[in-house]
């Protein structure tokens, strides 16, 4: 099984931490009680970010995928979409890799975490097949194809599960739209018509795409990887949106027609929103969990919601991000959220810029950091705290949307914006800016999305300029690609040098981007 890192408790506080920790790994989340039943065909598991969303009736992927529809065309060209997904998208093997040995092995900790005797397997585990599959009853009998070729029919679960996360986890349960979404008069309807009349999720706005995503790549209420299972053997969470949209190993089945060139800078930004909205909501959850008066309780704090580094450390004897990672920390304190909301004050002074509002607020945000980084946070007040940062940060959302759905390029970027905000970014992660300042902004869990910022605003520049990647820029973001990527067999980063990583960012300061090369 991948290691995290190693384990090592310091300065008491840890010990105090761990003593928690492994008391929570022995407790039981009612969300994972043991094999859920899917839910029914109309559940909605999804943010619904202001849109009154039709309750979806799935269909399954194979209604799909003829050839006329979506299982034909030329690689690349619309109609192909089906091809792309089965071929070169690893959502559809999600399903699958629940029967491998990993799963075996989370599976056969999961007893532990859930106190059972008996072994659920991985692919009839209620809480796996949430995001691994398309975990729902399907309505009524529908066709699939045998190994003989004969049509037959079934109505079991598994049938919908077994295509892994498919076209009807992102795009709303076919029912309401499958023999009318390809003539003119559904064609002619706006997305948020196509939405609430027919259950075709909103995927065009990318606020509501990215929330989408996250619900799987971040989780919520319904679907929950807390710190007992990344310490069962679940792979850890980084998900940035257009670092995930660029992944070698995925490839999208559209292009961005409605997006320029500074696509990526745009999609980066409301991303951080939309993926931060999904975390605090699914920090509610935690909170609201341990309140209810179950036994065992709901692990509290939640591990997870902290920065990893602050209790494991690599192996590497350099590589202790302790000494560069506080300020002036009060005993017992750990940094709140890093991994997905790091950049959100630059945004909020950038508000206008990208479209949220002149002076966006961000003070409940920093009212529910303060509350998460005491010793004991209370988890009455996180829970009621976090309702209204959702809202907070759903109005930003929101009045980007209004102006998005009249003009969906808006706001427009030139390059020499991206340039400055590159060099802005690189600058946030050398300082702090919280009011309190206990925590440097930068730390083995908020690089990541550092890099994947300064990688997303690159590539945006570059294809607004029209260059090719300078040679020093491109030496650079290898060198602190590198420092962030967990070695094979690792998932978490074991020859890290933090001073490194403070290096090649003071460098990008001042290193030129495509634009600025002279001719
Ligand atoms: C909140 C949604 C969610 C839940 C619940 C969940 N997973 Fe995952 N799982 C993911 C995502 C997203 C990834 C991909 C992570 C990445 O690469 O960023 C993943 C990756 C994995 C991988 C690695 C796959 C690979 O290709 O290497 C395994 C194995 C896995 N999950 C098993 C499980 C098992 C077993 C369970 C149930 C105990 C489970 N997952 C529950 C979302 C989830
Ligand atoms: C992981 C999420 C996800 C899955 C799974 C998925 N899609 Fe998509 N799909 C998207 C997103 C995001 C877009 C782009 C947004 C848009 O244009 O609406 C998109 C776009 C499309 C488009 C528009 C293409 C264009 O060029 O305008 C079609 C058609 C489509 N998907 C069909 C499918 C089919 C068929 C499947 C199953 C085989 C599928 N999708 C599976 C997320 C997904
Ligand atoms: C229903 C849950 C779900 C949704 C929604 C979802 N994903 Fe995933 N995603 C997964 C799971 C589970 C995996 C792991 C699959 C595997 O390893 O085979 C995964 C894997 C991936 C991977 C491969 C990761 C790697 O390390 O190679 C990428 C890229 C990705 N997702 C991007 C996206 C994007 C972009 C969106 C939104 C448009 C999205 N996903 C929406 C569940 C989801
Ligand atoms: C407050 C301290 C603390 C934080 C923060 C923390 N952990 Fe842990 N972690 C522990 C302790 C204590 C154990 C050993 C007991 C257990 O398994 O729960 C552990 C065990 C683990 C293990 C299994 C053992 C290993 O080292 O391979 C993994 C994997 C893991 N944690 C991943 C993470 C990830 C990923 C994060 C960040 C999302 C994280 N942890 C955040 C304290 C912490």
């Amino acid at each position: 099984m991948p290691k995290f890192a190693q384990f090592i408790p310091f300065m008491g506080l840890a010990l105090y931490f761990g003593a928690l920790a492994l008391l929570s790994f022995g407790s039981s989340d009612p969300a994972m009680s043991a094999r859920e039943a899917p839910i029914s065909s109309t559940g909605i598991r999804v943010p619904k970010l202001g849109y009154a969303l039709k309750e979806p009736v799935f269909r399954g992927a194979v209604s799909c995928a003829a050839a006329s529809c979506h299982g034909g065309g030329q690689p690349g060209k619309v109609g192909s979409e089906y091809n792309t997904w089965i071929e070169k998208d690893p959502h559809s093997r999600a399903y699958g890799v629940l029967f491998n040995d990993q799963s075996k092995v989370i599976a056969r900790n999961m007893r532990l975490v859930k106190r059972t005797a008996e072994i659920v397997p991985a692919h009839k585990e209620g809480l796996c097949l949430k995001c691994h599959a398309l975990n729902v009853e399907p309505p009524d009998r529908v066709p699939v194809e045998t190994a003989t070729g004969e049509p037959s029919s079934v109505s079991s679960p598994e049938v919908f599960a077994v295509q892994g996360v498919s076209c009807e986890s992102c795009h709303g349960g076919a029912g309401n739209y499958l023999t009318t979404h390809f003539q003119p008069p559904f064609l002619s309807k706006t997305t948020r018509e196509k939405a609430e009349q027919h259950g075709l999720y909103p995927t065009k706005d990318l606020a509501f795409r990215v929330a989408l995503c996250a619900s799987c790549h971040v989780g919520n209420e319904h679907q929950d990887v807390n710190h007992d299972l990344f310490a069962a053997g679940h792979p850890p969470f980084r998900f940035e949106y257009t670092g995930y949209h660029n992944k070698p190993a995925y490839q999208p089945h559209w292009t961005e027609k409605a997006y320029g060139d500074d696509f990526e800078v745009r999609a980066w930004a409301i991303g951080q929103v939309a993926t931060a909205r999904d975390a605090v909501d699914r920090l509610r959850a935690r909170a609201e969990l341990v309140q209810r008066d179950e036994k065992p309780k709901a692990p509290w704090p939640e591990l997870a919601e902290y920065s990893c580094f602050a209790c494991h450390k690599n192996l590497n004897p350099k590589g202790s991000w302790l000494p560069l990672t506080t300020t002036n920390r009060a005993p017992g304190a750990l940094a709140w959220g890093r991994a997905t909301m790091a950049l959100l004050p630059l945004l909020a002074e950038k508000g206008e810029l990208f479209g949220f509002g002149a002076k966006p607020k961000l003070t409940e945000l920093d009212e529910l950091r303060k509350l998460m980084e005491i010793p004991r946070p209370d988890s009455e007040k996180v829970a009621k705290q976090s309702k209204t940062v959702l809202k907070e940060l759903d109005d930003w959302l929101m009045r980007w949307q209004q102006a998005a759905e009249r003009n969906p390029r808006y706001p427009p970027f030139s390059p020499e914006q991206i340039v400055r905000l590159f060099r802005e970014v690189a600058s946030h992660a050398l300082t702090s800016d919280t009011s309190d300042a206990k925590f440097n902004n930068l730390d083995g869990d908020s690089a990541v999305l550092y890099f994947d910022s300064l990688t997303a605003l690159e590539r945006g520049e570059r294809k607004c300029s029209g260059k090719p990647i300078p040679a020093d820029l491109s030496k650079n973001l290898e060198a602190f690609r590198k420092q962030i990527t967990p070695p094979p067999g690792y998932y978490g980063p074991r020859d890290q040098e933090p001073s490194e990583i403070l290096r090649i960012l003071k460098q990008l300061k001042s290193t030129p981007l495509s634009s600025e090369l002279r001719p």
